[in-house]
């Protein structure tokens, strides 16, 4: 009876003493395991007499179910505490303000191409491109400019370096998107109907013209185009690029070599207080020049003029960017100042479609 005591006080003492899972295996096993001494115990009880047994027994199965319940209650003590260390370490303060995460905008004129191109994809129109440097044959000769005509010169185009007895013209930065006409023509035969919105360079710098500034050029040939079709989709254009029922625009007859007849466009808008603003005061800003498709460009294109015809145009993102959103000065939008940009610039999500409306 004394040695089951002593047995009994011992492994409570150290199952309370365990200081983790390891420790306390190691008592079970010291206690109940094979060869355990409780487990050597009840295994002498074969060597006892009857009598012996009768009150051993017991004694000893009550032992044996006591430490099983210490050590159970020890194994879940233990993981409560380590349950508690754990949820003190992970704990989060969810009502701490967020972190700072500096994001971007869309600039401006990215903004506007996306506008302009859902709105001229609604009319039917896909998107075509061409390089940025281009042969003076598509930039000039295919579109009927002459080798005479001034904005062949010098002080308009910037041209490529050649190196010193290569007598093959220089290569041009475009100065226009027209040389995409040439391109899809070439690429897609009769009938087309394509934008090109893209960058273009001309030697020029004041509050309205940059050395680089974007264009969109617009194309379309079938059998039968006229010029009212031409008028048609430019104002419709406007209206939904503008978001307003009316735009007035202003149909001035002009000369381009690469259509016949040509006409300029330019918008109703005022500049007071140094503000710009659309369809309002008495004030014309050119955004665009325009006509049907010269016959000379169509062959170029390899295109027969006797049996297509067409319109084209090509407009000034820039400055209808700056109709559109106010913004006085362009030079301002290939600066890179921080604070403008996150001033005009235009959040990630903030994506044009016709059914969500175009504007911020
Ligand atoms: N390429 C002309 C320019 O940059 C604009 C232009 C005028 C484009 C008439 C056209 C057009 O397609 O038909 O000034």
């Amino acid at each position: 009876m004394d040695a089951i005591a002593e047995l009994h006080g011992r492994f409570l003492d150290r199952i309370a003493q365990a200081p983790d899972a390891e420790a306390l295996e190691a008592v079970r096993l010291a206690a109940l395991g094979k060869k355990g001494e409780i487990s050597a115990m009840m295994r002498s009880l074969g060597q006892m007499s009857p009598e012996e047994r009768q009150s051993a027994g017991p004694a000893l199965n009550g032992l044996k179910s006591e430490i099983d319940a210490a050590l159970r209650a020890r194994r879940a003590a233990l993981e409560d505490a380590a349950l508690d260390a754990r949820l003190k370490t992970e704990w989060l303060d969810v009502t701490l303000p967020a972190r700072h995460r500096p994001a971007g905008t869309i600039h401006p004129i990215s903004q506007v191409m996306d506008e302009l191109t859902a709105i001229f994809a609604d009319m039917g129109f896909s998107v075509a491109e061409g390089p940025q440097i281009e042969s003076d044959w598509y930039n000039f000769d295919a579109l009927n400019i002459a080798p005479e005509h001034p904005s062949r010169q010098e002080m308009d185009t910037f041209y490529m370096h050649r190196d010193s007895g290569d007598n093959r013209p220089p290569h041009v930065l475009r100065t226009h998107t027209s040389p995409v006409q040439i391109r899809a023509m070439q690429a897609q035969g009769a009938p087309i109907r394509v934008i090109a919105p893209g960058r273009v360079y001309r030697m020029d710098m004041d509050q309205t013209h940059t050395p680089m500034f974007h264009q969109v050029e617009g194309l379309a040939i079938d059998r039968d185009i006229t010029m009212a079709q031409l008028k048609w989709t430019l104002e419709e254009f406007c209206r939904a690029f503008f978001e307003v029922d009316q735009v007035e625009l202003r149909f001035r007859a002009s000369h381009f070599p690469f259509t016949e007849p040509s006409a300029e466009v330019d918008i109703r808008c005022s500049w007071e207080g140094g503000q710009l603003k659309i369809g309002e005061g008495n004030d014309w800003l050119e955004i665009l020049g325009s006509g049907m498709v010269h016959p000379h460009v169509l062959r170029a294109g390899g295109i027969d003029p006797d049996q297509w015809q067409g319109f084209a145009f090509g407009l000034g993102i820039d400055r209808i960017a700056m109709l559109k959103y106010g913004i006085p000065d362009l030079r301002a939008f290939f600066e890179s100042d921080l604070r403008w940009l996150r001033h005009y610039g235009f959040a990630a999500l903030d994506q044009p479609s016709l059914a969500a409306g175009l504007s911020r």
